[in-house]
């Protein structure tokens, strides 16, 4: 394989839940989940069951039919946008989730895109072109022209920039790759006044924040808002390859026969694991539970002495550092037999699978002021 993703530490063989372990026999708690994505952990029953079944009735049937479980899960995200008018468009991973929405903002007519500094869109040519990091768009460019970056969780910049010539303002509702930057109450609120004002599209990145693991289902919900675009993926596949792209209102009818489409996007079995993957999420509860141990994970490693901060919504926390440790805090945690990330120098991302229980939580906050107190931090 190449070197993009630099040398891997270790090789996991088997998961079940919170806990996978690796080629050695060694047993981890899983409080990554595949980076916000196995929603559900590893091996969910029902989740491979969904799968078992539908990769035995029908796997593939290429974008020119429609299937079942497609048309449902399309009505099931349809019913949490709360808008009769919200088309969904399937592809396969968040940066194809957002590339669906660059294409579609040219559909208005207008070219100029806004997005945020600090911002993570993904990592194809015109994702990468609204990604707001310098650093991971430097040696790619030329990129996309005319995208525009204005500071995140800044109303009077974003202000300055709205204008009826911009297309689409696309953000995040926490920037996760950013070390879970959470905005103020009411910066969404402005940015869909600002953008409804101008005949902007608002998009919303919902790929990491998504599918309840803040709370809510898009993550935006709170600012009372209804956004013309939302991309997801990552939870959205219960664990399988899926992403998708949402338009609502008048934006749900720019994409005509021909405009986009995609072989595998929206396959039946991602979309079976999905259904199967959304309907333990609501029967049990597990978007109100998150919050609980958003609470209760804030109080208590918030606590420990080299911890300025817990931010973040639900099981999508960053745990902030006093000081620039997290690779190294993190190394640490895996040897001790935890998955976390260093999302950026001092902040620690968690995002467990939502089913994560009380005692695996209580297992990560021990083990976490352990490696604290032993190293010093
Ligand atoms: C907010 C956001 N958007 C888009 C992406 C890209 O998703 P993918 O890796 O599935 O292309 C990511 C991935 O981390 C993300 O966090």
């Amino acid at each position: 394989m190449q070197a993009n993703y630099g040398l891997p530490q270790i090789s996991l063989v088997r998961g079940v839940g919170v806990e996978v372990w690796d080629v050695q026999g060694n047993r981890y708690l899983d409080f990554l989940g595949g980076i916000a994505t196995n929603i559900l952990g590893h091996a969910h029953p029902e989740v491979v069951a969904a799968i078992h079944k539908q990769s035995q009735t029908l796997s593939h049937v290429s974008n020119l039919y429609s299937h079942p479980s497609g048309v449902l899960l399309a009505e099931k995200l349809q019913s949490f946008v709360g808008d009769q008018s919200a088309r969904v468009f399937f592809c396969n991973s968040g940066a194809e989730a957002n590339e669906s929405a660059i294409k579609l903002s040219r559909l208005t007519g207008r070219k100029r895109i806004i997005s945020t500094l600090g911002s993570f869109h993904g990592r194809t040519m015109g994702a990468l072109s609204i990604t707001g990091q310098e650093s991971k768009r430097l040696a790619f460019k030329p990129l996309l022209r005319k995208i525009q970056y204005v500071p995140f969780d800044d109303l009077a910049a974003a202000k300055r920039a709205i204008s009826k010539k911009i297309s689409m303002f696309i953000v995040e509702p926490i920037q996760g790759e950013n070390g879970v930057v959470v905005p103020k109450p009411g910066y969404l609120q402005g940015l869909r006044e600002l953008t409804t004002k101008h005949g902007v599209l608002l998009a919303i990145d919902a790929v990491q924040t998504g599918m309840g693991r803040t709370g809510t289902w898009f993550g935006y919900e709170n600012e009372k808002i209804t956004p013309d675009v939302i991309t997801l993926a990552k939870g959205l596949g219960g664990g399988l390859p899926l992403g998708a792209m949402i338009a609502i209102g008048d934006a749900a009818s720019y994409f005509k026969p021909g405009s986009h489409g995609s072989t595998f996007g929206g396959n039946p079995i991602s979309c079976a694991s999905a259904l199967a993957a959304i309907s333990v999420l609501e029967r049990d509860g597990l978007l109100k539970q998150c919050l609980e141990f958003e609470a209760s994970l804030k109080r208590e490693i918030g606590q420990i002495n080299s911890v300025l901060e817990v931010r973040g919504a639900g099981l999508l926390l960053g745990i902030v550092l006093k000081e620039n440790k997290a690779k190294d805090f993190a190394a640490k945690l895996q040897a001790a037999g935890v998955l976390v990330n260093a999302a950026t120098e001092s902040v620690i991302r968690i995002a467990p699978p939502l089913i994560v229980s009380p005692a695996q939580v209580s297992e990560f906050v021990q083990i976490f002021r352990k490696v604290a107190t032993e190293n010093g931090y």
